[in-house]
């Protein structure tokens, strides 16, 4: 089925969809972007989204030049016209036409919708290893377009065995390019990176609904706990829950999924899936 996307105000086919090369996207790779999945046809947690989706676009001085009922109107539009019930949904605003190739220029907006590649389920139904390596992304609590180094990564992350990279900065410990990170220590204790991170929404859920029920801390993580650790794994919108059973070729806890991992993926799932209280309907 040929899908559909927006380019600024036209609806059009997504396989026509397109922007001029002065954009400072291509240009200069400037710009930011969001992304929210849609389950059963409902969209999970779009206020979050936007909210943040409006915060990278100041933080990067980009009008959005839409408002968020005006957004929600155009999301409406395209789910109809797509009719993709379990979908990520995209929206990217770019530095736009610029003259000179460099200075700033009406933002362009792009949204768009896909196909989810992998399920969301409740039980984790796969592990992953990291590697750790030296970077701290440019502007790290806005969700720009800029994935250079995780990309450029990609063959080392073969040649190590490894499934994904984990950026420390002078051995602190932040998030891995799509995801954030959250060990269990030696004491029971979840700890996740408190700056330097994207505030990823499914790290925000985590930590609310930890709240009360498991001791966790936001702070700094020195990559000499990893080693000490019962427990890791990282979360993102698409990734849902992933626990790492092995960090630099080194086993993570027993190296098996954990029971924190578990546990939070459950409870996560159960707030997500389309009859859940947290999922809004426009
Ligand atoms: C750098 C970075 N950190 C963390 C995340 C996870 O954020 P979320 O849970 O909102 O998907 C993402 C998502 O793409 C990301 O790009």
């Amino acid at each position: 089925m040929a899908l559909f996307a927006f380019v600024n105000d036209v609806l059009i086919a997504a396989d026509e969809a397109s922007l001029g090369i002065s954009d400072l996207s291509i240009q200069r790779g400037y710009g930011v972007f969001d992304f929210f999945k849609t389950l059963g046809g409902v969209p999970v947690y779009p206020d979050e989204h936007l909210d943040r989706f409006f915060f990278s676009a100041s933080r990067m001085r980009l009008a959005v030049g839409k408002s968020r009922d005006e957004l929600k109107e155009m999301i409406g539009v395209l789910m109809k016209r797509n009719e993709i019930a379990d979908s990520g949904i995209r929206l990217t605003l770019t530095g736009g036409y610029s003259e000179d190739g460099y200075s700033l220029a009406r933002a362009n907006l792009v949204i768009s919708q896909h196909p989810l590649t992998a399920p969301i389920t409740a039980e984790p139904n796969r592990s992953i290893r990291l590697m750790t390596y030296p970077h701290m992304r440019q502007l790290p609590e806005v969700k720009t377009i800029d994935y250079l180094m995780a990309i450029w990564l990609q063959p080392q992350l073969r040649e190590k065995d490894a499934d994904d990279v984990l950026y420390h900065s002078n051995g602190v410990i932040t998030e891995c390019p799509r995801s954030n990170f959250f060990l269990v220590t030696d004491r029971g204790v979840l700890v996740t990176p408190g700056s330097g991170v994207l505030k990823g929404i499914t790290r925000m859920k985590v930590l609310e609904l930890v709240k009360g029920k498991l001791a966790n801390e936001e702070r700094e993580v020195r990559i000499g706990e990893l080693h000490g650790a019962k427990e890791a794994f990282i979360t993102s919108t698409t990734k849902h829950v992933l626990p790492v059973t092995a960090i630099d070729g080194l086993r993570v806890g027993d190296g098996n999924i954990g029971p924190v991992a578990r546990w939070v993926s459950g409870e996560l799932y159960k707030l997500a899936a389309p009859e859940g209280a947290a999922s809004g309907r426009f």
